[in-house]
């Protein structure tokens, strides 16, 4: 094969999405000039918004907004270096604290987003000798960390706790030795799942050395008592080794953080997550608004009941329409699409009505398995979700994207919404089993 340049290796790709745009439905990057929170301005148009995940719509809240600018004006606006050396606020740690406690964990350890804390975690604390298993449909930075750890990756069927148990034997037969970490997210990104975690703890009960890492970034704020996350959900803190969570879904900001009683093992990670210690600290502003959405959800619980009440009146209006989506067991709520370039038609027509939402395609999703990813907030008001149905009524039967059309392609054929090969842990990631 003829030796490519940088340039001509990449023209493919850039020819590819320069098609896509040409032909007028190329949904991403779009630039938002403004927002109002359930509403946005792109290039002069307003839209519903149904695509964020500020579930609970705290970015906009003048409280938080007052707190983000009183830390700013005491603080400034970047911390001026890692927390390791110049950039480590008392604000940093008074949030590790209130973290801790929120999830019902000792301790907790800060990253300046959700992406890092997976990435830096997961990474310095495994290593060659160890094992993961890893729900096929974790998401991207989970991978990131495993790869980077160099352990042993092993996928399992997604949210099967079954399946996880047999890889789980087979794993531990072939390496006695090292750590066993198991890895599921709380609520699934994409598909909107909510996790087996029950039936994914029980399996210490025959490995009392397995470990279990929680990736919550969207449990947080959003399920169980106050919105104390998915393992608060189903009662299973204490079941739970590692809780990670990230400040930009229903915390309204960016950062992320990871927490476990084992202050022995957090300590170290302090000490070693490389982006942690070479990246610099969280804004003060983005602190600050972190603790001001913790005060907001732990006293105003008729937020995410309302949000509980939005995501139930959408989806029964979406089985109205005849689309398929998923259970209303989190507020992420996927219309399946399948084709993918079909996803970007019905996405342009979308905002062309004014609606904002994206699809959702590999490798976020399964390759044909294309998804329009809608998720509200309990800020919306009842005339914009009744408006936002009766968009989606007429552009579904417009492009051919009720269950039944999807039924009669033949896209449940082999799955009850996503199938394998999930869409974090790739192919790639697969073909490194048993390495
Ligand atoms: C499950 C999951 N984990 C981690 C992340 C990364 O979070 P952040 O946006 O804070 O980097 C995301 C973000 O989409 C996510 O969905």
């Amino acid at each position: 094969m003829p030796k490519k340049t940088l340039t001509e290796r990449c023209q493919p790709f850039t020819r590819y999405i320069e098609g896509i745009k040409a032909q007028g439905f190329y949904p991403y990057f779009r630039p938002i000039s403004r927002s109002w929170g359930t509403e946005v301005e792109v290039a002069g148009k307003r839209l519903i918004m149904i695509g964020s995940n500020d579930y609970l719509g705290l970015s906009h809240d003048p409280r938080v907004l007052e707190a983000a600018s009183q830390a700013l004006r005491r603080w400034g606006s970047g911390p001026g270096g890692s927390r390791f050396l110049s950039g480590n606020l008392s604000l940093h740690e008074e949030l590790e604290e209130r973290l801790a406690a929120f999830v019902g964990k000792k301790r907790a350890v800060l990253h300046v987003t959700g992406f890092s804390t997976n990435l830096g975690a997961i990474a310095c604390l495994l290593t060659a000798q160890d094992t993961i298993l890893c729900d096929r449909e974790n998401h991207a930075s989970i991978l990131e960390g495993c790869q980077a750890s160099k352990a042993r990756l092993i996928p399992f069927a997604h949210n099967d706790p079954k399946a996880a148990a047999e890889k789980l034997h087979q794993a531990r037969e072939k390496y006695p030795n090292g750590i066993m970490l198991l890895i599921t997210e709380g609520v699934f990104s994409m598909s909107g799942d909510l996790s087996l975690l029950p039936g994914l703890v029980a399996l210490k009960r025959t490995f009392p050395d397995l470990l279990v890492y929680l990736d919550d970034a969207h449990g947080i704020g959003v399920m169980g008592y106050q919105g104390r996350g998915t393992a608060t959900h189903f009662g299973l803190t204490d079941q739970v080794d590692f809780i990670m969570g990230t400040f930009s879904k229903a915390l309204a900001s960016i950062g992320g953080f990871i927490a476990s009683d084992d202050i022995d093992v957090l300590e170290y990670l302090r000490h070693h997550s490389k982006p942690l210690i070479f990246s610099a600290g969280l804004p003060a502003s983005c602190t600050a608004t972190v603790m001001t959405c913790l005060d907001i959800i732990e006293h105003e619980p008729e937020r995410v009941n309302r949000l509980w009440e939005i995501t139930r009146k959408v989806h029964a209006g979406y089985q109205e329409i005849g689309l398929r989506t998923g259970e209303p067991v989190s507020p992420v709520l996927p219309i399946h699409i399948g084709s993918e370039i079909k996803a970007g038609l019905f996405a342009a027509d979308l905002f062309k009505n004014g609606v904002f939402a994206l699809p959702a395609v590999f490798p976020a999703v399964p390759r044909n398995k294309a998804v329009i990813r809608t998720a509200y907030m309990s800020t919306h008001q009842e005339s914009q979700i009744d408006y936002v149905l009766e968009v989606m009524s007429k552009l579904a039967t417009k492009h051919g994207v009720l269950a039944s059309d999807l039924e009669e392609r033949g896209y449940f054929a082999n799955a009850s919404g996503f199938s394998s090969p999930g869409p974090g842990v790739s192919d790639q990631a697969i073909s490194q089993i048993g390495k």
